[in-house]
């Protein structure tokens, strides 16, 4: 193996450990995927919509990622009441734009804020085709004025054990569905989130993924009531690493089902590929519901830990559908309960 992992020097000690765990995992999905070495995986089907990557001041702090001409429209939007996390306090805003997940940025490290200056994602648009009565795009400025934003607060769970409480802000997924107008036979949204190489270095660190990043629904999680697409956190604009200018908050479901940056909703009439599923079936199920009792080869789901706590002794027990059962329960009669 010619690869080479150089711990950066910013790394949290907490997230030292996981740098290691991202590491195992990067020599297990290369393997997984029959590469070698570094680079021989085709990136061909890279979806690189802009390309300036021009320099760009770096970010003083995580919360210096908001790119400035995020719409403001309606921040900080009011609370919707009936979605409540009774049992937990709201993560700290910073732990939750530090310890973050896009591996566009890097998958080797949790702090990735530091990576995003070149990002810059607005003016942003959203394709949908696929079985629609009409194709079309959509600018997401126009979206939020349209819809206009509310808040929720949502727990927020990663596969990898650890969670947060967070408010989000923005619409739910089921207006833009009504708004595609979907043929009666589309029974699954596919999504796919942006791949700027020249702004986001870790698609050319990592080019043995298969970028972008895609991910996918069934209708009738899509137009389920938590499902909700995020365009802002905290009483803001979302953050470049928390996944400006969009992503969704499926709170029922393991944080890798919700895709950042989605640029492009497709409605197909057949279960779409996902880009974990595709690299490791055995570990990332289509519909990857949080539950305590499906066991994951490598990270127990039996509890998990607050990403507050650094105190990664401390954790607390896993909830079945993360605490949403009776939102979500009667869509999987087959979910072991
Ligand atoms: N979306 C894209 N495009 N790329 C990613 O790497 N990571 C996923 C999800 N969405 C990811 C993504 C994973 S594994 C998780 S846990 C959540 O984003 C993390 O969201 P957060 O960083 O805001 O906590």
């Amino acid at each position: 193996m010619s690869n080479i992992i150089i711990r950066p020097n910013w790394v949290l000690p907490e997230s030292a450990a996981s740098t290691q765990d991202a590491y195992f995992n990067r020599r297990r999905f290369i393997s997984t995927l029959g590469l070698g070495t570094i680079g021989v995986a085709s990136v061909g089907s890279l979806g690189c919509i802009g390309q300036t990557g021009e320099a760009a001041e770096a970010p003083k702090g995580p919360l210096d990622t908001i790119p400035a001409d995020a719409p403001r429209d309606g921040y900080p939007a009011a609370r919707n009441s009936l979605y409540k996390v009774p049992e937990r306090p709201i993560t700290d805003r910073i732990a939750a734009s530090s310890y973050n997940n896009f591996y566009e940025f890097d998958g080797n490290s949790k702090e990735i804020w530091h990576l995003t200056d070149k990002y810059d994602p607005y003016p942003f648009t959203i394709e949908i085709g696929g079985l629609v009565e009409k194709p079309m795009t959509l600018d997401l400025s126009d979206l939020i004025r349209r819809f206009g934003i509310e808040e929720r607060l949502y727990r927020h769970r990663c596969v990898e054990a650890w969670s947060l409480t967070v408010p989000w802000e923005g619409f739910p997924l089921r207006n833009l569905v009504e708004l595609a107008k979907p043929l009666s036979k589309a029974s699954h949204l596919k999504f796919v989130s942006i791949a700027r190489k020249n702004e986001m270095p870790g698609i050319k660190k990592q080019s043995w993924y298969k970028w972008p990043y895609y991910e996918g629904l069934r209708m009738d999680e899509a137009t389920n009531e938590l499902a909700f697409a995020v365009t802002g956190m905290y009483g803001e604009p979302l953050t470049k690493q928390n996944g400006s200018p969009i992503r969704l908050a499926l709170p029922w479901k393991y944080g890798y089902k919700g895709p950042k940056a989605f640029a492009k909703i497709e409605f197909v009439d057949y279960e779409p590929k996902t880009f974990w599923n595709d690299i490791a079936p055995d570990e990332y199920s289509f519909l990857s519901n949080v539950n305590p009792k499906v066991p994951h080869p490598r990270w127990s789901q039996a509890t998990e830990r607050f990403i507050k706590d650094m105190d990664t002794t401390r954790r607390v027990r896993t909830q079945l559908f993360n605490g949403y059962e009776e939102f979500v329960g009667d869509m999987y009669p087959n979910e072991p309960r």
